[in-house]
């Protein structure tokens, strides 16, 4: 078997046994022991997933196990958006230069639609579950001048609201967002590119 069939498989594993043991994939903590490698998504082998966001609130979040991965949508307020453009010297990718997202979601929200984010939600360093910190300014654990995003409660990793990381932590990558597609205004399909293929 070779080293790269051996890597996908453990961190199939150790994802699908953080989904299976959490409860809305949010709050536990899961410390895991691969590294996650950068991907532009095409070793995504699941089968694509519809996804029905239509109870889905504007300023809020779901999680679907995808394949035994935690998959956030999250519909982002016009002003969690805004909160993407002041923050890019803070950041270590912030133009998402990084294989870390299809072509069609290397943009400021890094997302086909400004509104629908979808990540998976597992911490670019060690494959912990991110919590959602939403709110912004100060809190326990968070900057004074936190505009929202995600905690992750493992070594303390933060990543904004279209999941690039910030500098000075142990992750190094963006969170990953998956090929996706929209059906409709309110259907997606994971895993699949432009074409459903
Ligand atoms: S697993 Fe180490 S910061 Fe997230």
């Amino acid at each position: 078997m070779s080293q790269n069939k051996v890597n996908c498989g453990r961190r199939r594993l150790l994802a699908a046994t953080a989904v299976l043991s959490g409860t809305g994939g949010l709050a536990a903590i899961y410390p895991l022991v691969v590294s996650l490698m950068p991907t532009d998504g095409s070793d995504f082998a699941e089968e694509p997933l519809e996804v029905d966001v239509a109870n889905l609130m504007v300023g809020a979040m779901m999680t679907v196990n995808w394949s035994g991965k935690p998959l956030w949508i999250i519909r982002r307020t016009p002003a969690m958006l805004e909160s993407l453009l002041g923050s890019s010297e803070a950041l270590l990718d912030p133009q998402s230069q990084q294989p870390q997202q299809p072509s069609n979601c290397v943009n400021l929200h890094r997302s086909i639609r400004p509104d629908i984010l979808v990540v998976i939600g597992t911490c670019t360093h060690l494959g912990c579950l991110p919590i959602a910190k939403f709110r912004p300014g100060e809190a326990e654990n968070m900057p004074a001048d936190w505009q929202g995003g995600f905690l992750c409660p493992c070594h303390g990793a933060t990543f904004d609201l279209a999941g690039r990381v910030f500098k000075n932590t142990l992750a190094k990558l963006n969170l990953l967002v998956p090929p996706h597609v929209f059906l409709s205004e309110n259907r997606l399909l994971i895993g699949a590119d432009k074409k459903g293929a």
